[in-house]
């Protein structure tokens, strides 16, 4: 397949549409495999990769060995839901790493952002070479790279990069929805019988939480932050429609908290919700006063060490959409 969408290529906007593109890519992906070739893909549970490992499957089965890798920085449920579609429903050959301690105790003390996603990319490419190194017989990588990124870098997906794989782990790429933009792929993967919650879930950094867990990651303070967004995503996802981006950061301050007439340091955390297009400027989502109250209250009930909840009125620019 070329990197080159052919002019005449029409949009995949159906289900119609959808399932022709998943028979063609099916006969495709088994002309290049072969028989008995083994394919190798870095599932991350988000869109592009999940769409990726259904179509594998629905071609070649468990010649295809998914890797999910969770590096301790997902959000609430996502290795779960990773397991619970892949291994369960769809019957992937899916070997999971809890990694989580090796990146964590990688991050310690580590405040500065870009040494932080450095860290996060380069121990991710550690861990998945040392998953591949063990497996034998294995000539493909399957990649979620999609028209976009092919437009807009060299074709290689920015975080779940794998082109710094070692030397002899070197793969014949196999890249099914090269040629898709992103509302393609979200038809596809519900043709393929992937979940709502999956297919059409909001964009998440690759580094995760790491870069919502301001400063130096703690791990308190990254599990009090996992809690808080599983309510900021459970609430504000009500909203209709849902804005583009929404989620919570912690910072690296202490707040003070009252408590039986006793003061007591604790920490704050913020709602952020967005709405973008490009994700180059974005505008501050309203949110109704009963929903942030809602939310105010379900975090200081449920989220241990939070005493204040904070809302980030920002718009980009001058804000980034992230805190770091
Ligand atoms: P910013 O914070 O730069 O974010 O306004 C723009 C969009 O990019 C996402 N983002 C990242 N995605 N790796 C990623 O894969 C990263 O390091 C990263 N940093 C920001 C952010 O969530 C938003 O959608």
């Amino acid at each position: 397949m070329s990197n080159i969408r052919p002019s005449d290529m029409e949009r995949i906007t159906t289900r119609e549409l959808a399932e022709k593109f998943i028979e063609e890519q099916i006969a495709e992906i088994k002309a290049q495999v072969g028989d008995e070739g083994k394919v190798l893909l870095a599932l991350s549970g988000g869109v592009d990769s999940s769409v990726v490992a259904a179509l594998l499957i629905k071609a070649i089965g468990d010649r295809l060995v998914c890797v999910h890798v969770n590096h301790g920085l997902l959000r609430k449920g996502e290795p779960e839901q990773v397991i619970s579609v892949f291994r369960e429903e769809l019957g992937a050959n899916l070997i999971y790493v809890d990694a989580a301690d090796r990146f964590l105790d990688k991050l310690a003390g580590v405040a500065e952002p870009e040494t932080k996603r450095k860290i996060i990319g380069a121990e991710f490419i550690d861990v998945f070479a040392e998953e591949a190194e063990k497996l034998e017989g294995i000539a493909f990588l399957a990649q979620g790279t999609i028209y976009p990124d092919i437009l807009e870098s060299d074709g290689v997906k920015a975080h779940h990069n794998v082109g710094g794989l070692p030397e002899d782990l070197q793969f014949e790429l196999v890249e099914p929805v090269k040629l898709l933009y992103k509302d393609e792929v979200r038809v596809v993967g519900s043709a393929l019988g992937l979940p709502d919650s999956m297919v059409y879930r909001q964009p998440f950094p690759g580094p995760g939480l790491g870069v919502r867990c301001v400063g130096a990651i703690t791990r308190d303070r990254l599990e009090a932050v996992r809690e808080a967004d599983a309510i900021v995503r459970e609430e504000i996802g009500k909203l209709e429609p849902a804005p583009w981006q929404y989620f919570c950061a912690i910072p690296d301050f202490v707040s003070t908290g009252v408590k039986d007439d006793k003061r007591y340091m604790g920490w704050a955390v913020v709602i952020r919700a967005i709405n973008t297009v490009d994700a180059v400027t974005a505008e501050a989502v309203e949110i109704p006063w009963q929903m942030l109250k809602r939310i105010r209250d379900r975090i200081i009930a449920e989220v241990a060490g939070v005493n204040r909840v904070l809302w980030d009125v920002s718009d980009k620019p001058v804000s980034t959409i992230e805190w770091e």
